[in-house]
This record gives structure tokens, C-alpha cells and sequence, in this order.
């Protein structure tokens, strides 16, 4: 059986657009970020408090985050890797952090140039200083079903770091197959590993589709209780530290597959696609969204 209902997390702001070489514009990422919340998404990833020297698309974090519309009800997170940027997102108005560690220590030296220890002491920091201001905080660990360092990853290393972050106070955890090369039998074993040590509840999913897997993987999750789903406007996305990887499943594709299961979203598809549009427009690119290329033609 499925959920009644699945909260979509759109990540194209931030895994969509960090991955970028050419700047976009701010206002550009604005206006996609308006265009978004316009479509009904009830969580919207908005940029990351990274070191513009590792990723310089996000420099722009704070005219971002102070530039956009804040619709009632909906949540504008942003992803911190550190104290310093927990306190520039907080100077800057944001009202929920994300912090983010990997099952893999060959990618976490890359992507945050620390060890697993490290990142997690890192993360603590920050969710310390956030239960004192009051500030949610979201986690995510990557590498969840691969590694483009380490190639497979254990689910009980998944499970362990996963229960560590959760433990430390994460409200919920993004599990993130940050290349995409899982297939839905590793989907399950992992899951499975995950939910004897976190409530599913608290997990959610983040699966990037560069073997075509995103939409099955995320199908096996929400069979098996997962209600939360990171997905992608255009299915834009991918990780400067995992080359190679493509963007994540498209919002486009997963609210067509819900709406078809009868899954309430709250998310109106007419405006998705139209942010979608708008979006590849400014990247001059064609969209990786297999439902928008089909309403294009119909
Ligand atoms: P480092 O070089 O080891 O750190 O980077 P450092 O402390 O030596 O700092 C280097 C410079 O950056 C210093 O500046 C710092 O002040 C500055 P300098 O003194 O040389 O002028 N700095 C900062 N500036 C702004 N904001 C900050 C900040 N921190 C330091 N927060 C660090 C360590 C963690 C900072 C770096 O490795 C980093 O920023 N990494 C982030 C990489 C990243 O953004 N990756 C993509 C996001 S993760 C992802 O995409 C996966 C996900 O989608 C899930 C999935 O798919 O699995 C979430
Ligand atoms: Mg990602």
C-alpha cells in the first residue's frame, strides 16, 4: 500500500542549479524559486551556505534567500556544511537548515574535505546552535546506494550514519543515491536496514536518475512507507563531487506518476511545467522531464 499523501521536497534551486558552470543569474534563480512556490510545492530547497571557493553558483545564497517570496506555508530550506554557514543563513533569514553527511568517507573528503567523524561533528554543531535559536533542521546522507569513489556502499553503513544524524536531532533524513546507480532491489535492502534503526516517518528519498532508476527506486520507497520525496523541477541536478552523475528525478514525472496512484500532492502540474520551462529557457537547455517533452508534443 501507498501513502495518502507524499510532501514533495523540490531541490532544482540548489542540486539543480549548484551543478551549473555558467552563473545564473539572481534573478533568474528567484523568479524560478517564486515560479515554484506559484505551483503549490510545500518544501523548496532554496540555494546552500557552501564556500563560494568550492561552489561559486551558490555565492549568491543571501540575495537569494532575502530576494524571494515567502509563501505562507511553505518551507524555504538551505543546505549549511558548517557553523559559519549555519550563521550566515540565519543572518540571512532562513528559517530551516540542512546538513549533510555521506556513508562514504572518500566522498565525504570530497564533497566537504572531512572525514565521516568530522562532518558529523560538524553537523552537531549546527544542530546544537539551531535547537538554541529554535531552527529545524533537515539531514541528508548521500551515497546511499554507491559511491563514485568507493563503488558499493553497506546498507548497515547507511543505517549506522543515518541513526547517527537522526539521534543528533534531524526532524527527517533525506537518503540521497547521489549518482543514481541503484535498482530497486538495493533500494529495498538499504530502506530495510534504515527503518530497523530511524522511523520511516522521519526518512525521506533523494534519488538522482542517471541510469534511468530515480522513478522505480522512489516507487520501491513509497511502497514501503516512505512518504517524503525529493525530486527536481526539468530534473536538473547533480553534485560538482560526483561527476558524472546526472540530475535528480523530475518533479514533473513524480507528480504525474502520484496523481495517476491517486496520492495527493498539492502540487498543480500546469504551473510545475511552466517553472520547468522557464527554467531551461534560461539555462538554454531541453528538459530531462519525460512529461514535460510529452505535453510539449501533445
Ligand atoms: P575547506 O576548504 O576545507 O574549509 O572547505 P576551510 O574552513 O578551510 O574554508 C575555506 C574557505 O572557505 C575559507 O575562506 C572559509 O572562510 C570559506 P578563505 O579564508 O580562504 O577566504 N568558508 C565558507 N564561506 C562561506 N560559507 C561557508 C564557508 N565555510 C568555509 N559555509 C567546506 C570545507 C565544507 C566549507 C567546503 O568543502 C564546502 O563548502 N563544501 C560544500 C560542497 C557542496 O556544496 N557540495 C554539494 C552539496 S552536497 C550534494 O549535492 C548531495 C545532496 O544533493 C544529496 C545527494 O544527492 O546525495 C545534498
Ligand atoms: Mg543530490
Amino acid at each position: 500500500t501507498f501513502p495518502k499523501r507524499v510532501k514533495i521536497v523540490e531541490v532544482g534551486a540548489r542540486d539543480g542549479l549548484q551543478n551549473e558552470k555558467n552563473i545564473v543569474s539572481t534573478s533568474t534563480k528567484i523568479k524560478l524559486i517564486d515560479m515554484l512556490s506559484e505551483a503549490g510545492l510545500p518544501v523548496i530547497e532554496a540555494t546552500s551556505f557552501v564556500s563560494p571557493k568550492w561552489v561559486p553558483q551558490m555565492a549568491d545564497n543571501a540575495e537569494v534567500l532575502k530576494g524571494i517570496q515567502k509563501f505562507p506555508g511553505i518551507n524555504y530550506p538551505v543546505l549549511t556544511p558548517n557553523i559559519k554557514g549555519f550563521q550566515a543563513a540565519i543572518a540571512a533569514g532562513a528559517k530551516e537548515v540542512t546538513v549533510f553527511v555521506a556513508a562514504s568517507e572518500l566522498f565525504t573528503k570530497k564533497n566537504t574535505n572531512c572525514s565521516i567523524e568530522e562532518s558529523l561533528q560538524r553537523s552537531d554543531e549546527i544542530l546544537r546552535a539551531a535547537r538554541a535559536a529554535g531552527i529545524p533542521v533537515r539531514g541528508y546522507v548521500s551515497c546511499v546506494l554507491g559511491c563514485p569513489y568507493e563503488g558499493k556502499i553497506s546498507p548497515a553503513k547507511v543505517a549506522e550514519v543515518t541513526k547517527k544524524i537522526y539521534s543528533m536531532g534531524c526532524y527527517e533524513i533525506s537518503l540521497g543515491d547521489t549518482i543514481g546507480v541503484g535498482t530497486p532491489g538495493i533500494m529495498k535492502d538499504m530502506l530495510s536496514a534504515v527503518m530497523h534503526e530511524v522511523p520511516v516517518a522521519a526518512l525521506a528519498v533523494h534519488c538522482h536518475d542517471t541510469y534511468g532508476q530515480a522513478l522505480a527506486n522512489t516507487l520501491v520507497a513509497l511502497q514501503m512507507g516512505v512518504s517524503v520525496v525529493d525530486s527536481s523541477v526539468a530534473g536538473l541536478g547533480g553534485c560538482p563531487y560526483a561527476q558524472g552523475a546526472s540530475g535528480n528525478l523530475a518533479t514533473e514525472d513524480l507528480v504525474y506518476m502520484l496523481s495517476g496512484l491517486g496520492i495527493h500532492t498539492g502540487v498543480n502540474l500546469q504551473k510545475l511545467l511552466e517553472a520547468g520551462t522557464f527554467i531551461c529557457q534560461a539555462l538554454n537547455r531541453k528538459t530531462s522531464s519525460k512529461v514535460a517533452q510529452a505535453t510539449c508534443k501533445l
